[in-house]
């Protein structure tokens, strides 16, 4: 390797210093020599995809293609020509002969260099979380290494480019690595790895679940990119404690288990992606999962903190509604969540965000473990207006039902399909809750994701989440549709004049029914506004709602009179 850096070294003497022999970019900082070269280099870039994408197009169509981090980085969905299977392409720029040799040798420099950011350092660093901003110290002192060791090596060696080690650097030392690019990708859900010499599958909100071409062919691999989760989880994993359940520090839900301890196949991971930006109630709106009406339905409930519980299968998009549920609160109670992972984001100050916690199991003995349930106990001493639950699997269940019947607020999520199956889940063994119980549920709905025909897709259809019923808890075994999702016409109707639970607040406030209908058709009014206006965004969304509180005619006025114009 020294050779090869040897003679990098003697063909830079030669190099393009002009007739000075200096180096003409010596002085410029690794940022501006990258985004010198990109405006060389992307035509050349291009050429190189292409080139790929020819001698996979004998097989295979690309049907979309896009940048993860240009133009580095893309990803391609290609589908197969004759079984019209489609494939998950993650096309990045490749590292040539002389690139790798300085790669290598960067990267034990940054092995010996490396340092814990001071805390004034890490004050100083841009960011919002200490993750955010222990990775932009990381990518800084990256950058500051590499242009070191350029300026070293006089700047410019010819065919090699700065901007794909930097960015190879970055990858493997801040991102995830061979799966950074998935991490990266917005359009996936899940990511999942089945073990060694299999694709890597990941659930695309187009094309849902598709293979990849990325392939952990060797043991070691794999295993290091699970050691990797485990430590960017701040998480141990290793043969004697093979199972992994975690948080990565973008929010990520990650689980995985290692070698054959526990999985044939060898090592297994699945990671579950954590939307950066929470989907608001409005974002529901306009992707059609419930109505402007069945949100300002849920919106009153919630304002009387009517309890409530959503159900659907994994990855269906329970917490996803629960979170944009949760935001329709009364701005000024106090609130506490429990969760597993952290998930929940809402807007309110009164909030308490307590998180269960594994044991540890260090000498065998499994210690220090906290539970839902302990959560769920411990919860009630805040004394909280509404407890809200990210999912109800155990005995905390039955706590949540003690504190509903103590007259608590309650939201949570359960894993069924049906709300037969949601009650007999209840009150079966692990939660048994007692039949007599169940009505303190106010409301029940039910999520799915559904095929809808899509003539602008290749494959005919997309897929979409739905509100798919929304019912009423008015005794142990009667239950009141309200509204619903009709597969046929592909719309929801509702049938709020069925509803018990808006009679309830009728007599809790003194309104007649009527005046509460009103009031949901002007909550409609308002959320139709934001959607057509495009208020959407989770920070723009809950102050509306929040001022709707306290003005809801300024509120009103304005979203009448913007949908009149
Ligand atoms: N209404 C929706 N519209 C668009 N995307 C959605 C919707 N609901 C959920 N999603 C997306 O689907 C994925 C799964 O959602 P979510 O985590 O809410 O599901 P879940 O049912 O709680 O899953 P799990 O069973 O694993 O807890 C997320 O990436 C989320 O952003
Ligand atoms: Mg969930």
């Amino acid at each position: 390797m020294l050779d090869a850096i040897k003679r990098l070294r003697e063909k830079l003497s030669l190099g393009r210093g002009g007739n000075s022999g200096k180096p003409v970019v010596e002085a410029a900082s690794i940022d501006e020599v990258v985004k010198m070269e990109l405006r060389e280099m992307r035509s050349a870039l291009e050429t190189s995809i292409e080139a790929k994408l020819l001698r996979l197009s004998v097989t295979y169509k690309p049907v979309k293609t896009y940048s993860i981090e240009d133009p580095w980085a893309r990803v391609i969905i290609l589908r197969h020509k004759d079984t019209g299977e489609y494939l998950y392409y993650v096309n990045e720029v490749e590292l040539n002969r002389d690139e790798k040799i300085i790669y290598n040798r960067i990267m034990d420099i940054l092995t010996w260099e490396l340092r814990h950011p001071t805390e004034e350092e890490l004050r100083r660093m841009p960011g919002v979380s200490l993750a955010e901003k222990e990775k932009e110290f990381l990518v800084r002192q990256i950058k500051r290494i590499v242009n070191i060791y350029r300026i070293k090596m006089a700047s410019e060696i010819e065919g090699v480019s700065w901007g794909k080690i930097l960015y190879y650097m970055i990858r493997n030392n801040v991102g995830y690595g061979d799966i950074d690019v998935l991490i990266k990708d917005e359009y996936l859900e899940d990511i999942s790895c089945d073990g060694v010499g299999r694709p890597i599958y990941v659930w695309h909100q187009e094309y849902e679940s598709i293979p990849t071409n990325i392939i952990f062919n060797d043991e070691r691999e794999l295993d290091h990119i699970i050691l990797m989760l485990a430590h960017k989880s701040g998480k141990h994993i290793s043969v004697a404690f093979p199972i992994l359940d975690a948080t990565l520090p973008e929010g990520h839900r990650v689980a995985a288990t290692f070698r054959k301890e526990i999985s044939t196949k060898g090592s297994t991971f699945t990671i579950r992606k954590f939307k950066n930006r929470p989907l608001s109630i409005v974002d529901l709106i306009l992707g059609g999962t419930l109505t402007p009406q069945i949100a300002a339905y849920l919106w009153i409930l919630a304002e009387y903190r009517m309890p409530g519980m959503i159900m659907g299968v994994t990855g269906s998009g329970k917490t996803t509604t629960l979170n944009a549920i949760a935001t329709l609160l009364r701005p000024n109670i106090k609130i506490v969540t429990i969760e597993d992972t952290p998930e929940l984001r809402i807007p309110h100050e009164n909030w308490v965000q307590l998180v269960s916690r594994p044991s540890y199991s260090v000498t065998g003995e499994s210690i220090g473990e906290i539970t839902l349930y302990d959560l769920v106990r411990v919860s009630l001493r805040y004394r909280p207006d509404v407890i809200i639950v990210g999912e109800v699997r155990g005995e905390e269940a039955y706590v949540l039902f003690q504190a509903l019947a103590t007259g608590h607020g309650g939201l949570t999520t359960i894993h069924s399909e049906t709300i037969e199956a949601m009650i007999k889940r209840l009150t079966s063994p692990p939660m048994n809750i007692p039949l007599g119980y169940i009505p303190l549920l106010k409301f029940a709905l039910a999520v799915k994701r559904i095929r809808m025909p899509d003539p602008t897709s290749k494959s005919g259809y997309s897929i979409a989440r739905r509100v798919t019923d929304v019912w009423e808890i008015a005794g142990e075994h009667d239950y009141i549709q309200v509204a619903r999702w009709n597969p046929f016409t592909k719309e929801h109707e509702h049938r709020f004049e069925n509803s018990v639970v808006l009679d309830e607040i009728s007599q809790l406030t003194g309104f007649t029914r009527e005046e509460v209908m009103d009031e949901l058709e002007r909550r409609a009014t308002v959320l139709t506004w934001m959607a057509k206006t495009g208020i959407k965004e989770f920070r723009n969304v809950a102050p509306l709602i929040f001022k709707y509180y306290y003005d809801p005619s300024s509120v009103y006025n304005r979203a009448i009179r913007e949908l009149k114009m």
